[in-house]
């Protein structure tokens, strides 16, 4: 067990929540902050559904602080208060789309924002940080299964070049100061939630990515999946990704902090990926089968800087981290449909439900201390066999029909 303490920065989203429950599981104690910029608050100002879930799922407590990055002496305060040994670094906004509409947005976002989490380490002697980093460095590929050396930086959108950015960062400072010792993680395709189902993908922004999208159209919310693109030199003319289970993605961060701590390696960059190339038809089908639904979908023209196919080559994770994914792509359809159909309004109405527990709520740049006691975490566990059945019903009744999306306003 770890016993190390760990900033969890965007903890409150998708895979911010999803790794909380591995670096508890590890023996870590978890710091975490949000500004819930894209997801679900609490009641109050304090912790959100997500890590109260994680709470309950891992019966360890979480320290929550609701903290924007941009606020440097906010953040000063959390190191203050306490020992941090590294720091995971999720935070930031991701839709492509809307950073193309919003440059300065991401810019200031996802760049002022590290740039005040790496200066406030600096300042309190922190120099272990794994980053958040994106398979969208790497552009449109040159060769297939990507490896780490494939040169970075034609990046089409704002989004891909503010991960670029960092990256630059991240190697400028590990120069200047032998101190920082950095793993960037390139992620691949991310889906799936907590086999549990109590967590999963909840985005307050709008959103585009393929399988919350499709869980929409599985629930009813959205008529039919939108393919761009069904003329692309794939196997069946669709485009083809690299989809990673979020828990497996999850064990990547904890393998990457077990690495910073055992070597120092100024700075190392590692794809997380399964190495599998997936079309989006494929995908779809692999869905209908686990859902026993049909799905309806149209195909479109092409998107302009769509990639055809991108999918990793991550044996360096393995070989040097211990790490490979292990989950498969019917677990991580199946995975990601049990939260959908146990939460169709995400985390939404247990937010307002949980409102009455609460035995406090603090303001801005103060901690949660509210403890589950293990009864609370055993009936969670109970109800959710309870709610797996009820899966099974909602399946029978026919409520959970189709489903299904396209590579849509992805980032890869
Ligand atoms: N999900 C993917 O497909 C994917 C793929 C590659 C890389 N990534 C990267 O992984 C990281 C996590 O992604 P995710 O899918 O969990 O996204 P997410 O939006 O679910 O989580 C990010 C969290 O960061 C918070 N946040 C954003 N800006 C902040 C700020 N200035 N201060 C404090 N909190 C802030 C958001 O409110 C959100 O809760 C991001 O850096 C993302 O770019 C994601």
């Amino acid at each position: 067990m770890s016993g190390r303490t760990v900033l969890v920065t965007g903890g409150a989203g998708y895979i911010g929540s999803h790794c909380t429950v591995e670096l508890l599981e590890a023996g870590y104690n978890v710091v975490a902050l949000d500004n819930f910029i894209n997801s679900v608050p609490g009641p109050g100002p304090g912790m959100p559904p997500s890590l109260e879930r994680v709470q309950q799922i891992t019966g360890r407590h979480i320290t929550f602080y609701v903290c924007d990055l941009l606020d440097k002496q906010g953040l000063q305060r959390i190191f203050q208060e306490h020992t941090i040994d590294c720091v995971i670094h999720f935070a930031a906004i991701k839709a492509v789309g809307e950073s193309m509409q919003f440059p300065l947005l991401y810019y200031k976002n996802n760049l002022i924002a590290t740039i005040n989490l790496l200066e406030v380490m600096e300042e309190h002697n922190v120099y272990q940080l794994v980053f958040s980093s994106s398979c969208t460095v790497y552009g449109n590929p040159e060769s297939l299964p990507i490896t780490e050396t494939h040169p970075t930086g034609d990046v089409t959108n704002v989004y891909g070049r503010t991960k670029h950015f960092i990256e630059g960062m991240l190697k400028d400072i590990s120069v200047a100061n032998k101190k920082w010792n950095f793993i960037a993680l390139r992620y691949f395709n991310p889906v799936g939630a907590h086999p549990s189902g109590l967590i999963g993908e909840d985005p307050t922004k709008a959103f585009t990515n393929i399988m919350p999208y499709m869980a929409q159209v599985a629930i009813g919310n959205k008529p039919h999946l939108t393919i761009f693109g069904g003329d692309y030199d794939t196997e069946d003319g669709t485009g083809v990704r690299d989809y990673i289970h979020v828990m497996d993605l999850a064990k990547g961060h904890v393998a990457a902090l077990d690495k910073l701590q055992k070597e120092h390696q100024r700075l190392k960059f590692y794809n997380l990926g399964t190495g599998n190339g997936v079309s989006v038809l494929q995908l779809l089908k692999t869905f209908e089968s686990v859902t026993k639904s049909k799905i309806p979908f149209k195909i479109c023209d092409r998107r302009e800087g769509d990639i055809v196919s991108m999918y990793a080559n991550a044996s360096l994770a393995e070989n040097e981290l211990g790490w490979k994914a292990k989950f498969t792509l019917p677990q991580m359809c199946a995975d990601f449909w049990r939260w959908q159909t146990l939460n169709p309004d995400g985390y939404r109405k247990c937010a307002e439900a949980n409102g009455s527990r609460k035995k406090s709520t603090n303001g801005h740049g103060l901690p949660m201390t509210e403890i589950y006691n293990r009864n609370e975490v055993e009936n969670t566990k109970q109800n959710g066999n309870f709610q797996q059945k009820n899966v099974e019903n909602l399946r029978q009744n026919g409520h959970a029909h189709s489903i299904f999306s396209n590579i849509t306003d992805n980032e890869h």
